[in-house]
């Protein structure tokens, strides 16, 4: 036996054992004639003491930082106890080490806060994921897909695996593509997710499956992005939507409750996609802080009178499509220099305002704003009741071209949100947004795409605008989002089951019945023999771990990410392939 108990496991109740641990050396302190070393393995780590006696053999055979030991020794307490630690109050006396394995000079720290940077720390990914910070969220992403796991058995439902060498399934991204040896010039793609097979599988008969699985996509990456992720796929048979959100929100509030012991016992609040848009200017509302967006014009229209009054006057107001405000509470005391700073930010590139109009409601009643010239007291009066603004508070107002100022206004919100310490990491605040349309309009393809997916069954009762081009952007689908915090966690539908009508979708994409059938005849065919009603949902499995571990970037809850540019820098991929490859494989 290598060792008789690991490097977390050591307490007073052991004092007087003789152990054997083994374990990766952190840190080696000298002290004259005696040694202390701290050994660490995944479990923790345990302080040696090395007497004089040992001492020498440790001058002879030096041991250093990241070296495989092992040791055997007696537990004893220690007379300087280490509280932040649970081995904190003993240390192993030892009698007799060996060196399993020498190791370099490890190229940063490895401690919770190290000294490397993000590329070196991805070239030698296995030494960054011996740092407890990572241990730790692969420790909390095994239990969150146990958890899951659990939760999907007790409701009876079948992981069965989907294939990955397939045909492209349109989920908006562009396919990986893998070359076929025996069929030349063919190609494979890789699954952007498994969803017509989950369908097929709902088809077969197979009622409940779900699958934790990875799906591929080539898609420009950011913080919640990498070209492969995880998915926990899902999809069930004779089901309404209803039947999904329930089921699914019952899995979520089993897994705070499993995994971070958080208890959320009122139902996730659903709101339509419009009244998100209108709301909060995105699909994906962070609903932990109210500071919901006012709409004072929307497209030309005036809701708050007194910018209609102002006709002629404030040119700005009189000449923007939209005009939005937020009230930012408490904020009404802001110095000229922070009011400055929100203006500055509004006018970076990535939000693209030429500015920000601020009223401050001062806690005596008057009003002080950038706008003071063009609006009377009475006026700004108005439109801090129209925005429900009260004393202290700061309103903010973007006014432009309507989706670009509703852009702006919904990344200001999070700013001012973030500014004000409003987005507590440990504040879960899950929530659907449902009744999404069903398509929307590709400005650069000049042509109508789906919205989710084509498999997206539109609202029955909207089947009938299929037919007119005009009301496309009216059509709503059966389609939902879970949102937590601000990240759109899992999407899914209720699906078309039935041929005509994946057919009319497919034509209404655009497709030629051809086309359809060449890349959908399997699972148009499918719809032939008996297809039952059904839906699904998929989470994405990477971002639900990030989010439980207070962090936005997905990257460090996966073992071996890929950097922002796409490559794997510990493995140097992709990389070229060889003369003789591409010859095999019929490439040029
Ligand atoms: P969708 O495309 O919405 O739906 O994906 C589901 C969830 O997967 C996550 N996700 C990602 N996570 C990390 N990196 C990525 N590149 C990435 N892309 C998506 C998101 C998202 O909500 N087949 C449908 C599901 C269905 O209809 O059942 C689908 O894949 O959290």
């Amino acid at each position: 036996m290598y060792r008789t108990k690991n490097c977390g496991e050591l307490r007073m109740q052991h004092v007087g054992e003789q152990v054997t641990l083994a374990g990766w050396v952190q840190t080696v302190r000298k002290f004259g004639s005696i040694t202390f070393s701290d050994l660490r393995d995944r479990y923790g780590i345990t302080q040696l003491y090395f007497n004089e006696l040992l001492n020498s053999q440790l001058d002879s055979t030096p041991i250093g930082r990241e070296y495989v030991l092992q040791v055997t020794g007696k537990v004893v307490e220690r007379s300087n106890k280490n509280n932040k630690i649970p081995t904190g109050e003993v240390e192993v006396e030892v009698a007799s080490f060996k060196i399993l394995n020498a190791a370099e000079v490890p190229p940063f720290t490895i401690e919770e806060n190290t000294d490397g940077g993000d590329e070196l720390r991805m070239k030698y990914r296995y030494l960054d994921l011996r740092r407890p910070t990572l241990r730790r969220n692969l420790e909390l992403r095994y239990k969150v897909n146990r958890s899951v796991r659990n939760y999907l058995d007790t409701l009876g439902f079948w992981d069965i695996e989907t294939p990955f060498l397939i045909k492209s399934t349109p989920e908006g991204a562009r396919d990986f593509v893998v070359p076929s040896r025996m069929n030349q010039g063919q190609f494979y793609a890789l699954p952007q997710s498994p969803q017509t097979f989950k369908q097929l599988l709902m088809v077969s008969g197979y009622d409940r499956y779900y699958q934790v699985v990875k799906c591929f996509r080539d898609e420009d990456l950011r913080a919640d992005r990498q070209p492969e992720f995880t998915q926990v796929d899902c999809e069930m048979s004779f089901v309404e939507q209803e039947d999904i959100l329930n089921t699914f929100e019952g899995l979520f509030k089993h897994v705070f409750k499993d995994v971070k012991g958080v208890d959320i016992t009122y139902a996730f609040p659903r709101i339509t996609f419009d009244d998100a848009m209108w709301h909060y200017g995105n699909d994906k509302p962070d609903i932990r802080f109210e500071m919901k967006i006012q709409n004072l014009k929307v497209d030309g229209a005036v809701n708050c009178l007194t910018i209609a009054q102002a006709i002629g006057g404030f040119k700005v107001f009189d000449e923007a499509e939209t005009i939005l405000a937020i009230c930012v509470p408490g904020a009404s005391e802001y110095t000229r220099k922070q009011t400055d700073e929100i203006t500055e930010w509004a006018k970076r590139p990535q939000i693209g305002m030429t500015g920000v109009i601020n009223i401050k409601c001062n806690n005596d009643g008057t009003f002080k704003s950038t706008v003071d010239k063009f609006f009377s007291a009475e006026q700004q009066a108005e439109i801090a009741a129209f925005c429900g603004a009260g004393k202290g508070d700061l309103i903010l107002l973007l006014a432009g071209k309507e989706t670009r100022t509703r852009k702006a206004m919904s990344e200001l919100r999070l700013e001012m949100g973030n500014r004000l310490g409003l987005r507590n990491h440990d504040d879960y605040k899950p929530l659907w947004v449902i009744d999404f349309p069903l398509f929307e309009y590709d400005e650069d393809g000049n042509r109508w795409v789906a919205r989710h997916h084509p498999f997206t069954s539109p609202k029955p009762e909207h089947i009938e605008l299929m037919n007119d081009l005009s009301r496309y952007g009216e059509i709503k689908a059966n389609a939902y989002d879970i949102v937590l915090n601000g990240t759109e966690i899992g999407g899914g539908s209720i699906r078309i089951f039935q041929r005509h009508l994946q057919e009319k979708m497919f034509a209404a994409l655009g497709m030629s019945k051809e086309e359809a059938q060449e890349k959908f005849g399997f699972l148009m065919g499918a719809f032939e023999y008996g297809a039952p009603p059904h839906g699904g949902i998929a989470f994405g499995f990477d971002r639900l771990c990030a989010l439980l571990g207070g962090q936005e970037s997905i990257r460090d809850f996966i073992a071996f990410p890929k950097n922002n540019s796409g490559r794997d820098v510990m493995l140097d991929a992709p990389s070229a392939i060889d003369e003789a490859q591409m010859k095999e494989l019929g490439l040029k």
